[in-house]
């Protein structure tokens, strides 16, 4: 499959020579294939958001190439706006998004900018709204009148109503209670199969990125750590002391009765696989 999305040797500066000179990411590598899911996690200030606003042209690198579709993203400047329409990015505070007064306004607002029919934008927004299982009786009211976990969900919807090729969600669980977030994984899985998109999940939570990540990257002060999927990642002790990560509980679980010569299989993500994998020890003489 060839890659939707390629990074090369991507660094950011803030203020670069200024006093206040900041270097937020430096030498990022990654390339993502359409229909994958990728991971971005790191402790706070590792430069995520930076590089989630440099994917989609909202921020120019201060060195190296983003490459979407074998074009780099500004080879055309003047044409950076037609990237925010493929990259489509849901910003890690979605009040900062949202603006106009009602939430049906605020949900078509990208789509009209980019010149589709009204008639178009009325089926799109039903779809997502029914994708994100968001209740059209709210379309009426203002979106400051929402909770913050609504505003999130209409935040979302904004972007998914463009059909980005990559939809790029800036820690879009870490408000959220534990049903609507599982029902927002559901929701992004929903989106990228009904798309053929892929997508990129910045996230604190290492479980809900095993859920639903084909790679992860993990990102250390800027600078890029590993990437790999979540099995090779948690099961690398060395990386995960470097990175200062945890791994899912369960995984430190599948570790020691690793350890005390229990047959644990190399693939376990989750309580469910761990539960398979003991009922099938307990069944057998697998010790
Ligand atoms: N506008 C800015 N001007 C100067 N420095 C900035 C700016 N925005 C971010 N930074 C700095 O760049 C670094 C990376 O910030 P960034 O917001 O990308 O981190 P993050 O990984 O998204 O963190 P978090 O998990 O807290 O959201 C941080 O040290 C931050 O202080
Ligand atoms: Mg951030």
């Amino acid at each position: 499959m060839s890659n939707l999305l390629e990074v090369k040797n991507l660094s950011y500066i803030y203020g670069k020579n200024t006093p206040y000179e900041k270097i937020a990411l430096q030498d990022i590598n990654f390339t993502l294939e359409e229909g994958k899911i990728l991971g971005i996690v790191g402790h706070s200030g590792c430069g995520k958001s930076t590089l989630s606003k440099l994917l989609n042209g909202l921020l120019k690198a201060t060195n190296g190439d983003i490459i979407l579709e074998g074009i780099n993203i500004w080879e055309k400047p003047k044409n950076i706006k037609s990237i925010r329409f493929k990259v489509g990015l849901v910003f890690q505070y979605p009040e900062h998004q949202l603006f106009a007064d009602t939430v049906k306004k605020d949900i078509e607002f990208g789509v009209m900018n980019m010149g589709v029919e009204k008639n178009q934008i009325d089926i799109r927004v039903r779809k997502v709204c029914d994708i994100l299982n968001i209740p059209l009786s709210i379309l009426d009211k203002s979106p400051f009148s929402l909770s913050g976990g609504e505003q999130k969900k209409v935040a979302l919807a904004g972007v998914m109503c463009m059909q980005p090729k990559i939809l790029i969600l800036d820690e879009p669980t870490s408000s959220l209670d534990p049903l609507s977030r599982n029902n927002l994984l559901n929701q992004v899985m929903a989106y990228k199969e009904e798309f053929n998109a892929s997508v990129i999940f910045i996230s604190h939570n290492m479980q809900e990125l095993s859920l639903i990540c084909d790679n992860i990257l993990v990102i250390k002060e800027g600078k890029q750590l590993a990437i790999d999927t979540p099995q090779n990642l948690f099961f690398d002790d060395k990386l995960l002391n470097e990175s200062g990560l945890k791994a899912p509980e369960i995984i430190y679980i599948a570790k020691e009765l690793k350890k005390l010569g229990y047959r644990i299989k190399d693939d376990i993500l989750t309580v469910d696989d761990m539960c398979k994998n003991i009922l099938e020890l307990l069944g057998g003489d697998n010790k």
